[in-house]
């Protein structure tokens, strides 16, 4: 991996540019099989590590599409360049009121070139579908969004995903995590990044404690190595599932901040934690750590038990 990140052009909630140097450093061994990622969301993790064979899968159809698009040659790098100058300049032109006129369209036709618009126009960045499964992020307000040099980064990006999809065998699924996890085997490596409970509002995001529990289960019994990002506490708690379910795993951690969205965990800092079922490169040996330990695994797992 070069020390420059790369920025996928899909940005979604929880995007993890912050942390792809530490995770992708876990990865010191050669992957025979697959690189699997059950949660693509922004793909900023497997696009950086550059795996020759991978699986990106996401539930929502959106962010599959646009990959897909691109794959099939539909959405290439000079494309976007005169889609974003065409609907930027309308967008000056009009203001708030095409937003919504792409949105509806949007909602309407689905077309990737439109999700990658709104994805850029909306309100910080965020993504969020109603219940109907329909985009509704309000503007952001920024009728000069789409001025040369940002039309031009996002061309660079769409360009950097466009080489590699065609130098490497990597697919894009619509699908449910539990089918993808099934689906690896001893040889790949899963990546798997799951919304955290409660933090997001989105119809392709929803996170229940069954959720949590299934992927504990898969991930239990997979036979390959798996990495999970998640988080292990913010300022004002603890994230419980590492004490109920996964401490029976490595576990290192960092500390991090977001600044995404409106909500108290979002607005603060956060120490993430990767879980491993293979040694980590660095393990936390604070103090604090051991004695969570310590504490932890069979009381909680009483809570789980109603999920069998
Ligand atoms: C935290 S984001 C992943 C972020 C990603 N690693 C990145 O750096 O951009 C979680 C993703 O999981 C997807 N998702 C939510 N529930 C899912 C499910 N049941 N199966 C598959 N994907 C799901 C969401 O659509 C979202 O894209």
């Amino acid at each position: 991996m070069s020390s420059k990140i790369y920025v996928p052009p899909i940005k979604i909630q929880g995007i993890k540019t912050k942390l792809v140097k530490w995770i992708i450093s876990q990865i010191d061994f050669e992957i025979k099989g697959r690189w699997i990622e059950p949660f693509m969301g922004s793909g900023v993790v497997g696009f950086n590590l550059r795996p020759k064979r991978a699986i990106f899968a996401d539930k929502n159809p959106h962010i599959i599409n646009f990959y897909n698009s691109i794959k099939n040659g539909e959405i290439a790098a000079h494309k976007v360049r005169v889609f974003l100058e065409s609907e930027g300049r309308k967008l000056f032109m009009k203001g708030e009121e095409y937003y919504y006129e792409v949105r509806d369209r949007f909602n309407k036709y689905h077309d990737p070139l439109d999700f990658l618009f709104l994805n850029r126009a909306c309100f910080n960045g965020v993504i969020r579908f109603n219940s109907e499964g329909k985009f509704n992020t309000p503007f952001g307000k920024k009728i000069n969004r789409f001025q040369k040099a940002y039309i031009t980064k996002i061309v660079n990006q769409v360009r950097y995903v466009e080489e590699n999809i065609r130098r490497y065998d990597w697919e894009f699924i619509t699908q449910d995590f539990r089918k993808t996890v099934k689906e690896a085997n001893k040889n790949d490596v899963i990546y798997s990044d799951p919304p955290y409970i409660g933090r997001h509002t989105n119809y392709f995001d929803i996170w229940m404690e069954k959720d949590e529990y299934d992927l504990y289960e898969l991930l239990k019994n997979f036979e390959g190595k798996f990495i999970l990002s998640t988080w292990y506490r913010n300022k004002y708690r603890e994230n419980r599932f590492i004490k109920a379910l996964w401490s029976e795993f490595n576990i290192v951690t960092k500390e991090h901040f977001y600044y995404v969205g409106g909500k108290e965990i979002n607005r603060n800092p956060i120490v993430e934690a990767l879980v491993l079922n293979f040694q980590p490169k660095t393990q936390d040996k604070s103090q604090e750590f051991e004695e969570y330990k310590e504490k932890v695994k069979k009381p909680y797992r009483s809570l789980f038990q109603a999920h069998k």
